[in-house]
């Protein structure tokens, strides 16, 4: 497993959002940004549109994070607008399946998220048709939150499903994910670490993913090979 951090531009600023991206372009692997809806979570965000100015904005892939309602609908209208991975949650979905199909035949990486009161069990027979199993650390919605350590054992337990199973789908943790954090995650089998306030927040955000990367990285090492 190798480390990946995506910094999510929740907790940028947004009327910056190019020289944002700039600030970490060089040390993160991707772009996360966080679209929502005021329907299926409780706040709003931004659209495609954002989406495709961002796109032109940074050579960083962007990895969405759909927390809206019938995604379905609207996962490729992401992907046409230049996301590199369209992530939308099983708890929205009507056909987790066909829509995840749609997202890869449009060109993009798909992935599943479920929330925390979300088993994750009854989605192993679909994960193959993903590339990315987001478990959220957080209830979806608002950055700033403080990490749910009880997720940790569903973590583990996809960890354990991949593994017997052969799989190289990633999993990824969003919410709470810092300094302090980041090492649990990984050693319960998170490979791809979004982190948002411990970035954005940071004076030095670029000094901040490094720092992330290192402590996950360590922490994966000293739990030996998986
Ligand atoms: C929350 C979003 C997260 C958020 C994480 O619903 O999905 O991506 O930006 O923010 P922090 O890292 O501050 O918890
Ligand atoms: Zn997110």
């Amino acid at each position: 497993m190798s480390v990946q951090i995506a910094p999510s531009i929740l907790a940028a600023d947004f009327a910056r959002l190019a020289d944002e991206a700039a600030a970490v372009a060089d040390v993160a692997d991707w772009l996360h940004v966080d679209v929502m809806d005021n329907h299926f979570v409780p706040n709003l965000t931004l659209g495609a549109p954002v989406v495709a100015a961002l796109r032109a904005s940074t050579a960083l892939p962007l990895d969405c994070h759909l927390m809206i309602d019938d995604p379905d609908r609207w996962a490729v209208e992401f992907v046409q607008a230049g996301a590199a991975n369209v992530t939308f949650h099983a708890e929205a979905a009507g056909d987790v399946v066909q829509t995840a199909r749609s997202i890869r035949a449009a060109g993009a990486r798909a992935g599943l998220a479920v929330k925390p009161g979300t088993d994750v069990e009854p989605y192993f027979d679909v994960l193959g048709e993903f590339d990315m199993l987001l478990v959220m650390t957080v209830e979806p919605g608002f950055g700033g939150q403080e990490f749910l350590r009880d997720m940790m054992p569903k973590v583990a337990q996809a960890r354990r499903f991949l593994r017997d199973t052969g799989s190289a789908l990633w999993i990824q943790v969003d919410g709470g994910v810092d300094a302090d954090t980041i090492e649990e995650c990984a050693r319960a089998g998170a490979d791809v670490f979004v982190a948002g306030s411990a970035v954005y927040g940071a004076a030095d955000p670029a000094a901040a993913v490094e720092a992330l990367r290192a402590h996950a990285t360590a922490a994966i090492d000293s739990a030996g090979a998986r």
